[in-house]
């Protein structure tokens, strides 16, 4: 039993000492001291330790490799980290099926993002909307007087656009200032940004700003991807066509897409974990989008070509970076970027969509044809020894 989870300054201490505390408070046996001291060497404590907080260890995720993937004309092999069996064999295969039609065609991407401020205690929201609007170049000089770094790169805030929100407290202004991050994920430059730019509205409109903080909804960082998977290599025609019944039901069951959705995401966070960036804001952003100006529905759309073949695409906001926080912290996060030949923010970004489209199409094959716990007690089994 813990004796006490107060335990004071423990981010003053240092990894060892917090090891000692920890194991003090909840008695932890020396064998288990000595797993937390072996589970990082000491470069890693370092990197690890600037990284979180109250640091104890390190925790180990897998990291696979998924083959087969061919995307805008390029080969790649792609870093999965995951804790999830089949999930990189069912990438792999999927991406196999699609290699003879030439595999994933990626849109571009652009690495826009929305900084929000809300404004409160607005009197007349509409005239505070034309207001804004008639100052968009001003909002704008000041968000990118806060990052000359990114504007000199070419980046920084590009147009403002205001909403009215009715709540239950009073009409409110939502104000997006829009933001090119280049190969950032960008949280940091778009929240200096709305934090700033807020004073500058309250002056203009006279409402009150209260939050100022990034959009998860990425609606301007929308990757899109296609790919043709090969009939014969799905298991035929009565397959394909099963897939098709299986996404129709997502399409109109949501229960059915939260889990269709899921089954993208173990691919796309799979890739985006490895790569040091954030899976809680990519997966945020990617449900939302489902249900962004519809019902929620699945983030793939599927058909059959004039000879069979499953045509798949998706479409989700991926709001990845290849420079700062984790990305750059964390030297298998840049191993894996150098794995995956990864050049840019863009690039990632397609890479992790194509992994979700992959992932998608694996699942639905085999829920379509043998059922899942076939392939997946298989690869369990070599986990038991069995
Ligand atoms: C399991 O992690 C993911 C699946 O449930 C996805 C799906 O049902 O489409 C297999």
């Amino acid at each position: 039993m813990v004796t006490t989870s107060g335990l004071g300054k423990l981010y003053e201490k240092t990894v060892k000492e917090r090891i000692e505390a920890v194991a003090g408070a909840c008695n932890l046996p020396p064998g288990a001291v000595a797993e937390l001291e072996s589970s990082m060497d000491p470069a890693m404590a370092k990197i690890l330790d600037l990284m979180v907080e109250n640091v104890i260890g390190a925790f180990q995720i897998p990291l696979g490799v998924a083959t087969n993937f061919v995307i805008n004309g390029k080969e790649r092999l792609v870093a999965m980290a995951t804790e999830e069996p089949s999930v990189v064999a069912a990438a792999s295969n999927a991406a196999r099926m699609a290699r003879s039609h030439g595999g994933f065609v990626a849109d571009p991407v652009e690495s826009l993002m929305i900084g929000q401020v809300q404004l409160v205690d607005v009197d007349d929201a509409g005239a505070a909307i034309a207001t804004i609007k008639g100052n968009e170049k001003r909002i704008i000089d000041v968000a990118n007087e806060q990052d000359p770094v990114l504007v000199k790169a070419g980046g920084g805030a590009r147009r403002v656009d205001a909403f009215k929100v009715d709540t239950s407290v009073g009409a409110m202004v939502d104000v997006h200032v829009v933001i090119d991050c280049l190969d950032a994920m960008g949280a940091n430059a778009v929240n200096t940004m709305a934090e700033k730019v807020a004073p500058l509205l309250c002056d203009i409109t006279g409402g009150r700003p209260l939050l100022r903080i990034i959009s998860n909804l990425a609606v301007h960082r929308v990757a899109r991807a296609r790919a043709t998977f090969d009939k014969e290599l799905l298991g035929g025609s009565e397959v394909v066509a099963a897939v098709i019944q299986a996404v129709e039901f997502a399409n109109h069951d949501m229960y059915r897409a939260a889990t269709h959705n899921k089954g993208i995401m173990n691919g796309a966070s799979a890739v985006v974990r490895a790569t040091g960036n954030d899976t809680r804001a990519v997966e945020a952003g990617a449900h939302a989008y489902a249900a962004w100006g519809h019902p929620y529905r699945p983030l793939t759309r599927f058909r059959v070509d004039p000879a069979g073949n499953l045509l798949g695409e998706i479409e989700l906001p991926v709001a990845v970076g290849i420079v700062g926080g984790a990305t750059k912290a964390h030297p298998m996060a840049q191993l894996c970027l150098r794995i995956m030949e990864i050049d840019g923010a863009q690039t990632l970004s397609q890479v992790v969509a194509s992994v979700g489209l992959a992932q998608n199409v694996a699942a639905l094959r085999a829920l379509a044809a043998e059922g899942i716990q076939k392939g997946h007690m298989k690869l369990h089994a070599r986990k038991l020894g069995r």
